[in-house]
């Protein structure tokens, strides 16, 4: 009878106490706290067992510790799930948080601190783990390949530390992940291969590293992937044509690398794309005319390759396009009249090319520029009056061409001075040797105002 009546005692209690079972959980948090350089956090007043040590936190007992702390959530069972501590000026490392005493942990984050060293290997303990964000903190040595343990995890956020080393091929084993962030760090070695099996990925953002070696081809798997961010690495070879199998990317960034060889025809195969951004690398032959069907495309930009040919008059298909950039590439030929289609585009960059003949006239359909920077071509005849029916137009850039303006007998004969004083109702900014950059209060004056170089 005693004997039945202890274990019932005993049986109740540990549902009673439950806290019991969180113990090792805040003995852990109270160990990484000591460990920390700055313990007097006020944010961290939370963290202790000790009653009286935060008289305003009236309900806190020993027993709902670490659950009732700053920063720590979890479940029904007292056990901890999460750890939410973005933004909270820790400053130290992880080498003392004992990761075993946390395998029901499903996310972790740690944005925007202070935190420095190596991520232990032993985050493998967190076998749970579905969100992993230690954005923003000063993180060095390389991404530990034991990450490729936690089978469950949709989110790796690591941007902006000073991680090294190469991506871990282990990341390939992370069959959930739908949202991978490297950026800003100072990783090197190539894109692993293994993340082609990743057909979770949604967003991949890679950018602004020293990564090196080919975009794999088999990232041309990735049916749901919507934003890729390779810019700013050292990234070689061609785009590969797979990339075209993308439905669902909405955003390509790959400027800023040594990509060589052409755009490939099957770019134009993907239909949700909003931004196309592939400046600064080496890209030559022509610019395809699949391009056109992408009817959803907002931004393309190409400027600073060594692309030549003509713009295929299949362009003039985006009604999407806002901003349009092909400066500073071999492009000939004659600006095509359908250019003067995009009613949406803003801003419209041919400059330092080839282009030759005339301006077309059409070009005074575009109601939306905002600027049209041609400088530096081999145009040539006339400024069309068209022109002058652009209100929204503020910055038009010409010089370095050879355009006449023998039917506007107003100019002839006339040195800037004059003109700037005769037809001062524009705001005119920026006048110096050899070219010319105009922003026009009254759009209407702008056929006056503007000229060739001197
Ligand atoms: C981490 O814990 C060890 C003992 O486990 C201790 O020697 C060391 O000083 C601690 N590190 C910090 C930064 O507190
Ligand atoms: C007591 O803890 C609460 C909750 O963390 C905190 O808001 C409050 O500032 C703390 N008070 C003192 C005096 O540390
Ligand atoms: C402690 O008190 C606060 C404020 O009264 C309340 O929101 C919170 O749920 C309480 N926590 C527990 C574990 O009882
Ligand atoms: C974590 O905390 C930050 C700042 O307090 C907040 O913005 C963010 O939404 C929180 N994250 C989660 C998953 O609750
Ligand atoms: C972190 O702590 C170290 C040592 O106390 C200190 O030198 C450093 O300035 C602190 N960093 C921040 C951002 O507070
Ligand atoms: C991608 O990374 C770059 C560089 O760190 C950053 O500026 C940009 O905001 C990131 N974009 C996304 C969508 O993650
Ligand atoms: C790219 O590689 C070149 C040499 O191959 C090096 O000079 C340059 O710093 C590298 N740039 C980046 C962003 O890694
Ligand atoms: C893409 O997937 C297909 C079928 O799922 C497969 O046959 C092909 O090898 C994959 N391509 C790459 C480059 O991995
Ligand atoms: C695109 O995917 C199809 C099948 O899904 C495949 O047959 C084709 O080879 C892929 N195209 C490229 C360029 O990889
Ligand atoms: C554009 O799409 C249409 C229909 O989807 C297709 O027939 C045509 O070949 C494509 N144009 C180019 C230049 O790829
Ligand atoms: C585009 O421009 C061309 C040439 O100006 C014109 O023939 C064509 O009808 C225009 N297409 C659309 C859809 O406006
Ligand atoms: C423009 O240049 C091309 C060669 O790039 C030439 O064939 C064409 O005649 C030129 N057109 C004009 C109007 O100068």
């Amino acid at each position: 009878m005693l004997m039945k009546l202890l274990f019932t005692f005993f049986y109740i209690s540990l549902f009673l106490i439950p806290a019991f079972a969180s113990k090792p959980e805040a003995e852990a948090l109270l160990k990484w706290k000591t460990s920390l350089m700055n313990q007097n956090n006020p944010l961290l007043s939370s963290w202790s067992l000790d009653p009286t040590s935060n008289l305003t936190w009236t309900n806190r007992t020993t027993d709902t510790a670490p659950c009732t702390w700053y920063g720590v959530h979890c479940n029904d069972h007292w056990v901890v799930t999460k750890l939410n501590l973005s933004v909270s000026r820790l400053n130290g490392t992880l080498a003392n948080f004992t990761f075993s005493s946390f395998t029901s942990l499903t996310h972790l984050e740690l944005r925007q601190n202070d935190v420095f060293g190596s991520i232990p290997g032993e985050i493998r303990h967190l076998s749970k783990l579905v969100f992993l964000d230690l954005s923003g903190n000063r993180f060095s040595g390389t991404i530990p390949q034991e990450i490729g343990m936690l089978m469950h995890l949709e989110t790796l956020s690591l941007p902006s530390n000073n991680l090294e080393g190469h991506i871990p091929i282990s990341l390939g084993d992370l069959s959930k992940l739908g949202y991978l962030r490297v950026d800003d760090n100072k990783l090197s070695g190539s894109i692993p291969q293994e993340l082609e099996i990743l057909d979770n990925l949604v967003k991949v953002n890679m950018s602004f590293n020293f990564l090196t070696g080919y975009i794999p081809s088999g990232l041309g798997n990735l049916s749901k992937l919507s934003e890729l961010h390779l810019f700013l690495n050292n990234l070689t070879g061609s785009i590969p044509p797979s990339l075209g199998n993308l439905s669902s990317l909405r955003i390509l960034y790959l400027y800023m690398n040594q990509l060589s060889g052409q755009i490939p025809d099957e770019l134009g195969n993907m239909k949700d794309l909003v931004q196309l951004l592939l400046g600064h690398n080496q890209l030559m032959g022509s610019i395809p005319a699949s391009l056109g069907n992408l009817s959803k495309l907002e931004i393309l930009d190409v400027h600073e390759n060594i692309l030549s040919g003509v713009i295929p008059q299949e362009l003039g298909k985006l009604d999407s396009l806002v901003q349009l950039s092909f400066s500073h590439n071999e492009l000939s030929g004659q600006i095509p009249v359908s250019i003067g289609n995009l009613s949406k585009l803003e801003q419209l960059f041919l400059n330092d090319n080839q282009f030759n003949g005339s301006i077309p006239k059409e070009l005074g359909n575009l109601n939306s520029l905002v600027a049209l920077i041609l400088l530096i071509n081999r145009l040539s005849g006339p400024i069309p009056d068209s022109l002058g029916n652009l209100r929204k137009l503020e910055q038009v850039v010409l010089h370095d061409n050879k355009l006449s303006d023998e039917d506007d007998s107003f100019f002839n004969g006339f040195p800037w001075e004059s003109v700037v004083m005769g037809y001062g109702f524009g705001m005119l900014i920026g006048l110096g040797i050899g070219w010319l950059v105009f922003y026009l209060g009254q759009p209407r004056w702008f056929i006056r105002i503007t000229v060739l170089a001197s």
